[in-house]
């Protein structure tokens, strides 16, 4: 890191024109918005070079260009090489298929286990596999906490002796919030013969992703939720794509990565991700003067470690007010740690209010320009397993670096308003 660093939310704040709506926007788990660069990226694109970028023609040539720029600023973003990318539909879609690509390599009797933390994107998928003849084993939550307890973990990978083929398992819930351990958790995974299924959805928005250090074999998340487009990026360890089944067309049997991508890229989506880059290398030249006497730029992933550095002390200022506030509260069960502190949780704060419906609670806020969302949020079994009704819901608000700490004071204000009545 660079000397002096300093994080001007306004001026992250600048570059998203959604936020010029005066809403305190605390939905971003939902779906974060985008800044200009992304929106210029994908908008150069399908003005000037919506067409296949394998050809030789001007505007073809542009369009692969641009295409690869895209590659390049999510390889910069996740530690992956460029052919280890999957630039799928969603993450449900990328989850769905490579189930589908890996049951081939697997025997019938051969076990995965998934939580019941998860987001269904990552449990669902692999569920099914129980009707292929695939032993489907549930690492459950602690009901009191919604945390996932690694003892637990040795105790299923222990008693599939030498038959675990694959751990799912959520790097952060986008309920429970909670930071998991991937990189202990893969290793225990390894160690007994197994690969893993990281969802990193709730994560990447927040840290960065750092696909070879935690030694993953498949780590997935949602680009929409990372300031980009509706795209689902899924890294897949060079030799673990090479290995699986073919889910492309027959003469993609042996094309990395287009092997796991049937239907193939959304170009102008895949464009657009060069804005990230482009976002995240304007905070950094915002935020850190140039080391003394050198014009040499740090390579674009300590840019991007030293900008998530920033993120992440700004969003531990929030959560941590948004938490301590929460633990006042006697009529709200906050669900996760009681903790805003970085290295135990992500902004992503759900609660349930015991008095008032969580959508209700919602509705209020919206009335008041705050925007909080309130569902199951598609991961219903850890709230069972909680005791809590999925229909019912819970409130989450999730912020993201761009939130301030007067919209965090709005929001409380208003939550304090929308508890008091009963409904
Ligand atoms: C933690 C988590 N995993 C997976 C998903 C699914 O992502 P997608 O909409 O790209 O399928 C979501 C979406 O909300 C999520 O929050």
């Amino acid at each position: 890191m660079t000397d002096s660093p300093r994080f001007d939310v306004d001026a992250c704040r600048g570059a998203f024109p959604q936020l010029a709506d005066g809403i305190a926007y605390f939905e971003n788990a939902g779906g974060s918005y985008v800044p200009s660069p992304v929106l210029d990226a994908m908008d150069a694109f399908l003005r000037s070079s919506q067409v296949q970028p394998s050809w030789s023609f001007a505007s073809s040539r542009k369009a692969r260009e641009r295409v690869d720029a895209g590659i390049a600023a999510l390889a910069a973003l996740t530690g992956a090489e460029p052919d280890e990318l999957v630039l799928g539909h969603s993450t449900t879609v990328n989850v769905l298929v490579l189930a589908q690509a890996l049951r081939p390599t697997w025997e019938e009797g051969d076990v995965v286990i998934v939580t019941n933390q998860d987001h269904e994107a990552n449990g669902g998928a692999w569920r099914r596999l129980a009707a292929s003849g695939i032993e489907v084993r549930e690492w459950k939550v602690d009901p009191s906490t919604g945390e996932l307890d690694p003892a637990e973990l040795a105790r299923l990978l222990e008693g599939a002796r030498g038959k675990a083929r694959l751990v799912a398992f959520p790097q952060v819930s986008n309920v429970v919030g909670s930071l998991n351990d991937v990189g202990a958790w893969t290793a225990m995974a390894h160690e007994a013969g197994a690969q893993v299924c990281v969802d990193g959805v709730a994560y990447a928005p927040h840290r960065l992703i750092d696909v070879k250090g935690w030694g993953v074999d498949w780590y997935v998340f949602s680009a929409y939720k990372v300031y980009g487009p509706h795209l689902g990026v899924m890294v897949g360890r060079r030799e673990a794509i090479a290995a699986a089944a073919n889910a492309n067309h027959y003469f993609h049997a042996e094309n990395v990565p287009a092997k796991l991508n049937p239907g193939g890229m959304q170009y102008e989506a895949v464009a657009a991700c060069a804005g990230i880059g482009a976002y995240l290398d304007a905070v950094w030249a915002d935020s850190f003067a140039a080391p003394e006497g050198t014009a040499t730029l740090p390579d674009p992933r300590t840019r991007h470690a030293d900008v998530f550095d920033l993120f992440a002390a700004q969003e531990e200022a929030i959560a941590t007010r948004v938490v301590d506030y929460l633990a006042t509260r006697s009529d709200v069960r906050l669900i996760g740690r009681a903790t805003g502190e970085r290295s135990a949780r992500m902004p992503t704060i759900a609660f349930h209010p015991e008095k008032v419906a969580p959508k209700v609670l919602a509705e209020r806020l919206a009335e008041e320009g705050v925007a909080i969302g309130a569902s199951h949020f598609y991961a219903p079994r850890v709230l069972e397993a909680m005791g809590l009704d999925p229909e019912r819901g819970v409130a989450r608000i999730s912020a993201v670096h761009t939130n301030t700490l007067e919209e965090v004071e709005r929001l409380l204000g208003a939550l304090e308003r929308a508890l008091e009545t009963p409904a």
